[in-house]
């Protein structure tokens, strides 16, 4: 009181400095969190489907080879049982490579360890208090395109002709781009369906390592051909997220109890699923909570935020993200 007395304004301003501390200005979206390394995944995270049965690792190529590279798209495997899935358009994407000079062929991907239900909802054990992830995604790179699986429901085309000098040069980044980038992340986040609508959140699955992959080729000084390059995002539309915290400021003992508890509850009805159908109807359950509540609770760089959510919820779109235009190449002429 005294204080104040004496010096209101510095009083003021702290107050306005502590309020600023508590709230820091956000910039939107928030960005994709990149770690130093790799940690091991955990035992209990077991996949039912091992990661990259075939993978290798990426060879080196003659500097003067001339390798094509290959837009890749079939729509997920996870949800092929499902006519109406098909109708979702919920598309995988990779990138292919042909060597002229040895002729052999290589696909590369990126994909979750655990699959996508893993990635997208947390499993609740008994005894922690904590949801628990196993949501690492990771670069995949076989010998060999299977050409009749991305035909068939796909796309498989050529989209540009690189050196085996570019391919190194890419395969450096994909190393790079793999150590450091480690969690899946299903959901964009944004204001509204408008296309100049503020993104909150952006996704970090399969698609967005093809378009970081093409984006890399570019800079290399890759030139694309002319083809529509249409991708999913599975988009949830909410007002200003609020930041919550992380596992420990939330759950650990200091946390506040009461919001951990709402976490938990909202994670319930997500716990792993047996069967897509099951997956379904959980969804639609969550979808219903989420409209009459307006309330979803998203995992983001290991942390936690609350979505107030707004109309329309939820959409899945498949929209054009052009190839891109090289810095390189579009100087001059
Ligand atoms: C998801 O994770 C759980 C826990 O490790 C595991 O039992 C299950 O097989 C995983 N699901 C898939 C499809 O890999
Ligand atoms: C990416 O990292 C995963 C996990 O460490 C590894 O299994 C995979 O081979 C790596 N991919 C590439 C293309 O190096
Ligand atoms: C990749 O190689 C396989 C095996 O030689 C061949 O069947 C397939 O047509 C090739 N695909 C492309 C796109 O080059
Ligand atoms: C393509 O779709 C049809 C009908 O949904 C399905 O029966 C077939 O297995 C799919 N092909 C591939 C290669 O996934
Ligand atoms: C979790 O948040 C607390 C409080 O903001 C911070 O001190 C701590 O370093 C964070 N822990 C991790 C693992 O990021
Ligand atoms: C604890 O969390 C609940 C739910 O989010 C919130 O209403 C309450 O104000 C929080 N309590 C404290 C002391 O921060
Ligand atoms: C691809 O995207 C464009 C523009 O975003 C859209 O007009 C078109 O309908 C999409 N194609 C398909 C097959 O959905």
């Amino acid at each position: 009181m005294r204080a104040a007395g004496r010096c209101p304004g510095l009083l003021l301003l702290l107050a306005m400095g502590a309020w600023g501390l508590r709230f820091p200005q956000r910039h939107w979206p928030v960005p994709y969190r990149r770690f130093d390394y790799r940690p091991k995944t955990d035992p209990y995270c077991q996949a039912r489907y091992t990661f990259c049965p075939t993978g290798s690792a990426v060879p080196v190529m003659k500097e003067k080879d001339v390798i094509e590279v290959y837009r890749l798209q079939a729509p997920v495997w996870e949800f092929k049982y499902g006519d109406l899935l098909g109708h979702l358009k919920i598309m995988h994407d990779a990138v292919g490579f042909k060597s002229a000079l040895t002729g052999k062929n290589y696909t590369m991907e990126w994909y979750e360890l655990f699959q996508l239900g893993n990635c997208t909802f947390p499993h609740l054990r008994p005894g922690m208090d904590a949801p628990f992830w196993c949501n690492q995604g990771a670069a995949c790179f076989y010998e060999g395109i299977d050409d009749a699986h991305w035909k068939e429901n796909g796309t498989l085309v050529l989209v540009t002709t690189i050196s085996g000098a570019m391919f190194n040069e890419m395969a450096k980044w994909v190393k790079y781009d793999n150590e450091t980038g480690i969690y899946y992340e299903t959901w964009t986040v944004q204001a509204s369906p408008d296309k100049k609508s503020t993104v909150w959140f952006d996704s970090y699955e399969c698609s967005k390592f093809i378009l970081r992959t093409y984006q890399k080729l570019a800079d290399l000084g890759a030139v694309f051909n002319k083809v529509q390059t249409n991708y999913t995002s599975i988009i949830l539309f909410s007002g200003e997220p609020i930041y919550l915290g992380n596992e420990t400021s939330i759950f650990g003992p200091q946390g506040n109890k009461t919001l951990a508890a709402a976490i938990r509850d909202f994670y319930y009805p997500f716990k792993p699923h047996k069967t897509v159908r099951e997956f379904f109807v959980d969804l639609l359950k969550i979808i219903d909570r989420v409209i009459l509540n307006h309330e979803f609770y998203l995992f983001y760089n290991l942390e936690y935020w609350f979505l107030p959510m707004k109309f329309p919820y939820l959409k899945i779109i498949y929209e054009e993200v052009p190839l891109p235009v090289g810095s390189k190449t579009s100087v001059g002429v």
